[in-house]
This record gives C-alpha cells, structure tokens and sequence, in this order.
C-alpha cells in the first residue's frame, strides 16, 4: 500500500449517500484491522465495532463538534484497553484504517467526543474497555459543492457551502526545526527536495487531520533522531491532542518507513535540550 497516495486522497468527508457500506467491504476493514494494521503500542489489546442505521441519532450531543453533526454514515469505534498511551494508539491505528479505507473508495471523517461513558450508553455497548476513537465513513455523497467548516472554535464553527475546498494545512516551514525549536536554518538541507525520502514524510505529516484543524506540533531534527513536539492549545484537550499525536507519528512513519525500512516511535520524553518554550513539549522520537 502506497502511504503517499492514500495521505494525498484523504481528507475529511461529512455528506454520505444512502448507499450502505456492503457486508464484504466491512470485512475487508476487519481482515486487515485483525491482520495487518499498523499499532503504536502493539501490546494495548484494541476492539473494532461497527456501528449502522440509526447511530447518527444515537450519537447526536454525544460526539462531534458543538451543534454539528456530519450526514448519516457508518461508524467504527474503537476500544481499548486502559494502558499507557491507549489514545495515541487509537489514533494511529484508526488513522491506518481510515487511510486502507480511501483505498475501497469510501470517505471518513474523525468524530470528537468528551465521555466515552456516554457513548457506551447511546451504542449499547458492554465492554470492559474504554472508547478511544470514533469514525464516521461511507460513500462520499457525489457533488461540485463541498460543506466548508469554518472553524474558529469549538463553539463558532460557520457551516458554508463551498467548491472544490479543502482545509489548509501546516506547511513543512513552519512545522519542522533543526537542532532547536523555531531554528529553520539548515532545514532544507536536511530533508533535501520533494524526491528525498524525508521530504515526503513530512509532507505527509503536514496533511494529518487535526481537531479543530489546529494541528498543534511540529518536529525538531537532531543529528538521525526526528522528535515530535506536542504544543499546547487553548481549544484542543489533552484526549484530542492524543490522538492528534497519533495521527501524525501514523503519518510521518507510515511515508518514511516505505523508504526506509520500519520507523519505531520512542514513546515519551526525549532527554536532550531543545530549546522549547513553555507550551511545548517533546512526546516521542524515532530515529531513520
Ligand atoms: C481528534 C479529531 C477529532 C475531530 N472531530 C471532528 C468532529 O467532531 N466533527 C467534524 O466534522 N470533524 C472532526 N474532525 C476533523 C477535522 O476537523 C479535520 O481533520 C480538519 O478540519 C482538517 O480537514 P481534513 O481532514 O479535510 O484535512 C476531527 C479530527 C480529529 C483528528
């Protein structure tokens, strides 16, 4: 599987056809959620669950941004054992499915949520388990016209009618340092041009989907360690950004590792100075 093209076709999809999302293709996302894809922290055991017809209701004022709730789709939720680092798990796995989901030609969009208590009580669901992660997918309703979310926070999010739109995201400038944090001198020779290998796990990086499209991280380069830096935001709460984390490690390696072989995440601190400010903080580090 091509991790640069799936990254380059996803974006956030929030209008469905009626069309059910059939039995076989289903299976498809389970054969390769039980086989084949791609966990942070392999030991956390994780549940995927599908949910059809009439979710969209059950999880009205449950999950999804204030006052909006995207079109009538399928879901997967994910649940997880409660362990360190469970959310960012959740967030590179769910994000490898979604990307494999492009492949089978269906959209998907990242619902957020507060309690996963009450999510359990709208689904019905019994598990022992936590819910780290819910999805919405399905066949993209076919049109010129797009809905364009613009977000200014979580409770001022104007739902317009746009064409061909899609969401800005970070550019490589202003995401990824050498040496210290904010230092870009040098950058550009380290990660070479739009052919070189690191070049484009970056990019992919710079396409992660974000809550609230905030996107708030960057990487600072440090000799063949590549660190990732979480910053604080005022509007994204410590579970969004988990899975924001996730999302972007899933990314980054998932591009780099086609070229360089597997890419192992360091979970954690990373014991070096770096030159950060206060509302910046070093989470994870692999090395190339
Ligand atoms: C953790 C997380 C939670 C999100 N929650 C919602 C949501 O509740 N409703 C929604 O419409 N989009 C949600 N999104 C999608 C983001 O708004 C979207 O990724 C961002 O605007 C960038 O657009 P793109 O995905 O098209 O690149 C969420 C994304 C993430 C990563």
């Amino acid at each position: 599987m091509d991790y640069s093209a799936m990254i380059q076709n996803r974006k956030s999809v929030r209008e469905f056809q009626d069309t059910k999302v059939p039995e076989c293709t289903l299976d498809k996302i389970k054969q390769y959620y039980d086989s084949d894809s791609k966990k942070l922290v392999p030991s956390i055991h994780t549940e995927l669950r599908f949910f059809g017809c009439g979710t969209r209701e059950k999880l009205m004022g449950a999950a999804g941004y204030h006052d909006f709730m995207i079109g009538n789709a399928d879901y997967f939720i994910l649940l997880s054992d409660n362990a360190d680092f469970m959310i960012e798990n959740a967030g590179f796995l769910a994000e490898d499915l979604i990307l494999h989901m492009t492949e089978w030609n269906l959209g998907s969009c990242w619902l957020t949520f507060e309690d996963g208590e009450k999510i359990k009580k709208a689904l019905a669901i019994e598990s022992d388990k936590c819910v780290v992660a819910i999805v919405a997918f399905g066949f993209e309703k076919k049109s010129s016209k797009r809905i364009y979310l613009n977000i200014k926070s979580m409770s001022k999010i104007d739902i317009d009618i746009k064409r061909g739109y899609y969401s800005p995201h970070l550019g490589i400038n202003g995401m990824v340092f050498s040496g210290k944090w904010g230092n870009q001198a040098g950058v550009d020779e380290e990660i070479g041009d739009m052919d070189s290998p690191l070049w484009q796990a970056f990019y992919a990086a710079s396409l992660s989907p974000s809550y609230l499209n905030c996107q708030p991280y960057g990487f600072v380069l440090d000799g063949d360690a590549v660190v990732l830096i979480s910053k604080s935001d005022a509007c994204t709460d410590e579970k969004d950004q988990k899975l924001n984390l996730g999302i972007v490690m899933l990314h980054f390696s998932g591009v780099a590792a086609q070229m360089t072989g597997k890419i192992t995440w360091n979970l954690g601190s990373y014991e070096k100075d770096l030159g950060l400010p206060p509302m910046c903080k070093a989470v994870a580090y692999c090395r190339l």
